[in-house]
């Protein structure tokens, strides 16, 4: 038997990993740890919540006190920590929230886990979730590998890369069993449509104009969700503590050729002349610091540790519309209220 938390559950990546350890280890007592923000979302686990070794616990990262007596009095074997503020657009609104919950609260994390574990550390695990963007970015060619430079560019980057850094003093200074990964882009089902993909899904389904920044040049490394909770089942079981990882789908993609290629799959779907969609498209103003390139080398995680993406993209794209197609109450239930507010605010007059 053992006892895992994992941070960030009802988020997008999150849910993907509760549902894989809640499914695949019956054994184990796995209690999901969220506030609950915008991003946090318990349909996303209908499907587990009623799991004889599932729990929910709603509480912030923040909350220090709250989170030294739960952690101390739970004694978990392992956690896995995905709870962040994850949209870069969001951290240039408002970089100061950024810092606080992913470099504050996983400060929080860390030491609530040094001292419940209070010296005991055989057999323990804390495992950090991080990004390929700590890295910065990239120019036309090369790939990040473990050694890149941590080059981070936009608040929200800089704030994983300061909760990483984090980690690893906990590790050199108090020797606290930690691990880090750092993964690519990911996408698939229950992903908040503020990112790329969802949106443009979202959008494409409401007839709304369809925002690329800039010239849609930028490329990303795009991963199926489920092969990134795959890798962070592996890496939490097998990898070598205090190491890093990094996890990629070796898929890069431009944004506007990945938006045109969303657009044909959508207009096959929706039973209508190839180029509707399209006429959706509509540029406008850059993001700020965009960061042109984004790719990675997951070469290590490969040869040490035997993983490899099983989902190719196309497969992978089809069954997110899918899903999207299937799962129109949840877009209406996420895009309501607060997100609606945002969504005015950002891309009107862009
Ligand atoms: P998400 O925004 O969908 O989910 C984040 C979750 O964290 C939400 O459920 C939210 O309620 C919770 N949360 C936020 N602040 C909290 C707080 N103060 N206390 C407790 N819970 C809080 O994010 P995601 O896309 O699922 O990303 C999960 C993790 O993976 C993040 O750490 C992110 O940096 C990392 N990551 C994401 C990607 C990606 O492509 N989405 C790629 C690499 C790494
Ligand atoms: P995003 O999904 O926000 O992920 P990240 O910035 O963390 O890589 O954006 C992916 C790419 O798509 C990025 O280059 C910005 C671009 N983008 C648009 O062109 N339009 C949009 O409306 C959004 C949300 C993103």
């Amino acid at each position: 038997m053992r006892k895992l938390l994992i941070t960030g559950g009802a988020g997008f990546i999150g849910s993907h990993v509760v549902r894989r350890f809640v499914r695949r280890y019956p054994d184990y007592q796995i209690v999901n740890l969220d506030k609950l923000t915008y991003a946090g979302n318990l349909e996303n686990l209908r499907d587990v919540e009623n799991s004889p070794n599932y729990r929910f616990v709603r509480a912030d990262i923040l909350d220090s006190a709250f989170i030294h007596s739960f952690l101390r009095d739970e004694q978990f074997d392992g956690i896995i920590h995905l709870a962040a503020e994850s949209h870069v657009d969001r951290s240039l609104e408002n970089p100061a929230d950024f810092a606080l919950t992913n470099i504050v609260g996983t400060l929080n994390l860390l030491h609530a886990a040094l001292t419940a574990w209070n010296g005991r550390m055989e057999g323990k695990r804390f495992y950090h979730i991080s990004t390929d963007e700590v890295y910065g970015s990239l120019g036309s060619t090369g790939l990040f590998t473990e050694s890149s430079l941590i080059d981070p560019r936009s608040p929200y980057s800089a704030s994983k890369a300061g909760s990483d850094h984090f980690v690893s003093a906990y590790h050199h200074s108090y020797g606290l069993p930690t691990l880090i990964s750092r993964c690519s882009n990911n996408y698939g089902p229950n992903h908040f449509p503020e990112k790329l993909i969802p949106l443009m899904i979202h959008n494409i389904l409401q007839g709304k104009p369809l925002p690329v920044y800039g010239k849609g040049e930028n490329v990303r490394d795009w991963l199926y969700v489920e092969d990134h909770a795959a890798a962070i089942d592996l890496i939490f079981h097998k990898g070598k503590t205090s190491e890093i990882y990094n996890i990629g789908g070796n898929n890069e993609w431009k944004n506007i050729d990945l938006v045109r290629l969303l657009c044909k799959i959508m207009d096959r779907k929706m039973k209508r002349p190839a180029g509707t969609s399209d006429q959706l498209i509509t540029f406008v103003k850059d993001r700020l610091g965009h960061d042109l390139r984004y790719a990675i080398d997951s070469t290590k995680l490969k040869s040490e540790l035997g993983w490899s993406p099983s989902v190719d993209f196309p497969t992978g794209l089809e069954k997110t519309v899918d899903w999207y197609f299937a799962n129109k109450e949840w877009l209406d239930h996420v895009t309501s209220g607060a997100y609606r507010a945002y969504y005015d605010r950002m891309y009107t007059n862009r």
